[in-house]
């Protein structure tokens, strides 16, 4: 028996969730997999219930269960709050909380949506990137200290602080090496060595695991190239690893290749912590509510959950194969589809792909 901690959150948070417990539940009748939910606040949804961006009560029911998976956090309604009031802050304290100290980003391309690709090597097939992006995700600039803002001799200024240490850095690297000797043995460490300190220390921190790891061939490139290269040439990579904030936007970016960031999923994971699995996208305020949000990366996050949290593969692979399957038929979501395509809502997507898992793909 598992039991799952669902975190809706903010925006789009709930609709997506919602799909994605749809398609466990599909999962559930169809192969006897014997699961509970539960409910927790987060961000925004809990600072209006609890007054607090992380309650205790979510963390109590997290340390009952096997995985978490959350929706996201954020809005305008919160925007101007001090930072302890902030959505945000609710993430990353559960993050740190938890010792989610990796996120793993996969960046795959549909056959089905290859068309939607801006790139045009992409979208004709003749070019189908496959980029794993390691973020570490529980240090540097997100949660170094001092942090504060004050007023000063020339009126307010603020600190941030970027911090790593040796052991922060072996962590990530290490899961980076083993993630590459499964796939095509080739990392690319990602900073910004040029101009930083914790970016020198990263460099040769990775450059020193290299020799535990003869397979992999580990390269290092600078974090603006690297944006460069995702868009022009996406070939190059398999396996990237980089720091938290490097991580965050260089995700982003890549999530475009695929042509939305309603399609990237992700897992976060730590060494002695259950995992918690999460969309790479927002609470995109301007579309919550509509029912026209993509829960696509919701969904394959379930599939993250079952496969990297629960060591469920086959179940994970039904998921997959799942989304596919509805893609290939030509339903879409507005954000990846247009006139010609079958637009269907998020409830519909859900309902679908979850129809698809009960009739065995
Ligand atoms: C993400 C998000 C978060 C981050 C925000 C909501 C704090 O952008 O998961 O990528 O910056 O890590
Ligand atoms: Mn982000």
């Amino acid at each position: 028996m598992h039991k799952i901690c669902v975190l809706p959150g903010d925006g789009v948070g709930p609709e997506v969730t919602r799909e994605t417990l749809k398609v466990f539940q599909a999962l559930s009748e169809t192969t006897g997999w014997q699961v509970q939910f539960d409910t927790g606040y987060i961000g925004g949804d809990a600072i209006d219930h609890c007054d607090d961006a992380l309650p205790e009560d979510t963390l109590a029911k997290i340390s009952e269960c096997d995985a978490v998976l959350l929706g996201a956090v954020g809005g305008p309604k919160w925007d101007d709050q001090p930072p302890e009031k902030r959505p945000e802050t609710g993430l990353l304290r559960l993050r740190k909380n938890m010792k989610l100290n990796i996120n793993l980003r996969p960046m795959k391309i549909f056959p089905a949506l290859k068309s939607m690709s801006p790139l045009a090597k992409i979208a004709s097939g003749e070019m189908i990137p496959d980029i794993m992006i390691v973020r570490e995700l529980s240090s540097g600039i997100y949660f170094g200290k001092p942090r504060y803002r004050k007023e000063g001799d020339d009126g307010l200024y603020a600190v941030d602080s970027m911090t790593y240490t040796q052991s922060e850095i072996q962590r990530v690297a290490d899961v980076a090496f083993r993630i590459a000797a499964n796939r095509n043995r080739e990392l690319m460490s990602v900073d910004k060595a040029n101009v930083l300190e914790t970016s020198r220390l990263w460099r040769e921190t990775v450059q020193q695991l290299a020799s535990e790891y003869p397979t992999v061939e580990v390269k290092h490139m600078f974090v603006d190239n690297c944006a460069m290269q995702i868009v022009s040439n996406p070939e190059q990579f398999d396996v990237l690893v980089t720091s938290n904030m490097f991580g965050d936007i260089l995700s982003d970016l890549a999530s475009v290749l695929p042509g939305s960031i309603g399609l990237m999923p992700s897992a976060s994971l730590g060494d002695e912590a259950i995992g918690m699995f999460e969309p790479v996208h927002g609470s995109a305020p301007d579309i919550a509510g509509k029912g026209i949000v993509n829960p696509i990366a919701t969904i394959l996050s379930g599939a993250m959950l079952l496969r990297d949290g629960l060591g469920m593969d086959t179940e994970a692979s039904m998921v997959e194969k799942a989304v596919d399957q509805a893609l290939e038929e030509g339903y879409r979501t507005k954000d990846i589809g247009s006139h010609e395509d079958r637009l269907i809502s998020t409830g519909e997507m859900g309902d679908l792909i979850a129809d698809h898992i009960k009739q065995g793909n």
